[in-house]
């Protein structure tokens, strides 16, 4: 039996009786889901709350700040407690320039006991809270709905060990992540994760997205490097997992809980990381290719032929070297493509590396699968190369509205996602173009417009998160949910999972008051 969704959101009542109708299969805009795609979908079917489809939620009936809390924050942090709107104005802004709170006050605590009482006084006062990082967060997570309490983390940031043997580095949450690899390159070792926002975002803030980035084909996830943190719960109770061991067995490993949380369980103050040695040959490969096709072929041929010295395999197509060259003024170092593939690689042998990657560029060149290159081996060649990838993020910005989505598809799917979006929004947009971490299977699909638009909004979704439910693939891959997302879960998620996840803030956060309105589906609130 066939089950329409209606345009409006629908009841439990009925998400139940779906629940039994186990043989049952439900159409959305014509397209069939199997059953255990079916109670996600009418979760978010046109939730009419969604902030994402140009409304916000309700404020939650928090506590007003009040003079007397002002007079208690700035007796705690003298200086440090701003309130004059000028310098609260970037601090509730996105990076993005899309999501816009009202906050009164910023909050920049320097220590875990700060941040502890802070915290506890919040609680008991019920205010509610939004932590911040650098503020580079792209889902709408890092700034206040309404008037959350800003908590910055930007004073924060001292080194506060490093162990040359190990390579494990203890700091606060607040660093920036570029100073920090400045730090261990001047230590010989570097970060296991580098990202475009580098100079802004902070190391609590990667944590508390589990940030993906440029080098997560070669260094794995945040949730293997990340050995410990230190997290100070709603309450203000400090939570000192901030272990710097390789392998700790005993019990649940809490710090996973907040890693990718988003701000939503805990304000992570510190962490510790896992560094590996800075690599003495690095070479970066600027290629294009034909079709899609080829090159997934490059790719499979590049993990075979380069091994263990593969350090990034990344993609942007020829709609996005299309922004670079007008919005930025950047040359395209090689002939138009279709496709163009970065390919970084990181060893401790110059000689071998080099004969390794003339080889791979060999075969891929005789056999067609690419069409004209480029090699980098220079720093300063190395870093204009890596500008035509890192910077398609700010070209975007400046090309109108952007519509940013954040998808893990299996790799061979990758590519349809944007052809069928193109196909599917016809004129609509200004542009659809796609780029990301093919070695991760992490597709950026972005779609600008003049100016916002809620009309092609309503075109990309659900289309969007039905495609990659379709796929199984995830509607977040490294982003995270934040104000934006969080309504679509269900279509990464089974129901079961999200319930528990509401568990599990309830425990952690009884009075709701961290980055409320943030990764959890309105039905959870
Ligand atoms: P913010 O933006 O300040 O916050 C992000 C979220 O984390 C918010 O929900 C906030 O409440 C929470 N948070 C921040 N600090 C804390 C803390 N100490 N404790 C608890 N919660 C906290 N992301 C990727 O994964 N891969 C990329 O390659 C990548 N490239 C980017 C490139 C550009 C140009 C930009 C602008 C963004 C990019 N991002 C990328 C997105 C972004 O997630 C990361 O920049 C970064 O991880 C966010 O860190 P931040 O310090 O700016 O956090
Ligand atoms: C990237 O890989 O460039 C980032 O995740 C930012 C983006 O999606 O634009
Ligand atoms: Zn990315």
């Amino acid at each position: 039996m066939a089950v329409i969704i209606p345009g409006l959101r629908l009841g439990l009542t009925t998400v139940r009786w779906l629940k039994s109708q186990a043989a049952s299969t439900l159409a959305v805009n014509g397209r069939r889901f199997a059953a255990y795609e079916q109670i996600r979908l009418i979760h978010v079917a046109r939730d009419k709350s969604n902030p994402a489809n140009g409304t916000v939620p309700r404020r939650l009936p928090f506590s007003i700040v009040s003079q007397q809390d002002l007079d208690f924050f700035k007796q705690l942090l003298p200086g440090r407690t701003i309130t004059d709107p000028d310098l609260l104005e970037s601090s509730n802004v996105d990076w993005l320039k899309s999501v816009k709170g009202s906050s009164e006050v910023l909050l920049r605590p320097k220590s875990t006991e700060e941040v502890s009482q802070i915290l506890r006084y919040c609680n008991e006062r019920r205010l509610a809270v939004n932590p911040q990082g650098g503020n580079t967060g792209l889902v709408g997570g890092s700034v206040p709905v309404f008037d959350e309490i800003i908590l910055s983390t930007a004073l924060m940031n001292q080194v506060l060990a490093f162990d040359h043997v190990s390579g494990i580095l203890t700091c606060q949450a607040g660093c920036v992540l570029e100073n920090l690899s400045n730090y261990l390159e001047e230590r010989d070792f570097i970060m296991p994760l580098d990202l475009g926002a580098k100079g802004s975002c902070h190391i609590g803030g990667n944590v508390a997205t589990n940030a993906g980035g440029l080098r997560l084909l070669r260094y794995g996830s945040l949730r293997g490097t990340v050995l410990g943190l230190e997290a100070v719960l709603a309450d203000g109770k400090v939570l000192n997992c901030l272990s710097t061991l390789r392998k700790d067995n005993t019990g649940y490993d809490l710090k996973q809980l907040f890693i990718g949380s988003e701000g939503t369980l805990g304000v992570i103050t510190a962490v510790s990381i896992l560094c590996p040695r800075k690599p003495q040959a690095v070479n970066v490969a600027f290629l294009g290719c034909s079709s899609f096709q080829q090159l997934l072929e490059t790719f499979q041929c590049c993990r075979g032929m380069l091994g263990e010295i593969l350090s990034a395999f990344e993609f942007l197509d020829s709609a996005c070297m299309g922004l670079l060259e007008k919005h930025l003024k950047l040359a395209n170092p090689i002939t138009d493509s279709p496709f163009y593939i970065l390919i970084e690689t990181a060893g401790s042998n110059a000689a071998h590396d080099e004969e390794k990657l003339h080889n791979f560029l060999e075969t891929v060149m005789m056999s067609s699968l690419v069409t004209d290159g480029t090699v980098a081996t220079e720093e300063s060649k190395i870093k204009a190369l890596w500008a035509m990838r890192e910077r398609v993020t700010e070209a975007l910005t400046h090309d109108g509205y952007n519509y940013k989505y954040d998808i893990s598809l299996p790799v061979e799917k990758i590519y349809q996602m944007v052809t069928d979006m193109r196909k599917h929004l016809g004129d609509k947009a200004k542009n659809v173009v796609g780029y990301g971490h093919v070695g991760d299977g992490n597709l950026h699909l972005n779609i600008t417009s003049p100016t916002k638009d809620p009309a092609l909004l309503a075109a990309i979704e659900p289309y969007v998160y039905e495609w990659t439910a379709a796929c199984r693939g995830s509607i977040s891959a490294e982003h995270g949910l934040g104000l934006k997302k969080k309504n679509y879960i269900y279509f990464s998620k089974p129901p079961e999972a999200v319930a528990l996840m509401g568990n599990i803030k309830s425990m952690l956060d009884p009075r709701g008051i961290l980055n409320p309105y943030k990764t959890l589906p309105d039905n959870l609130r």
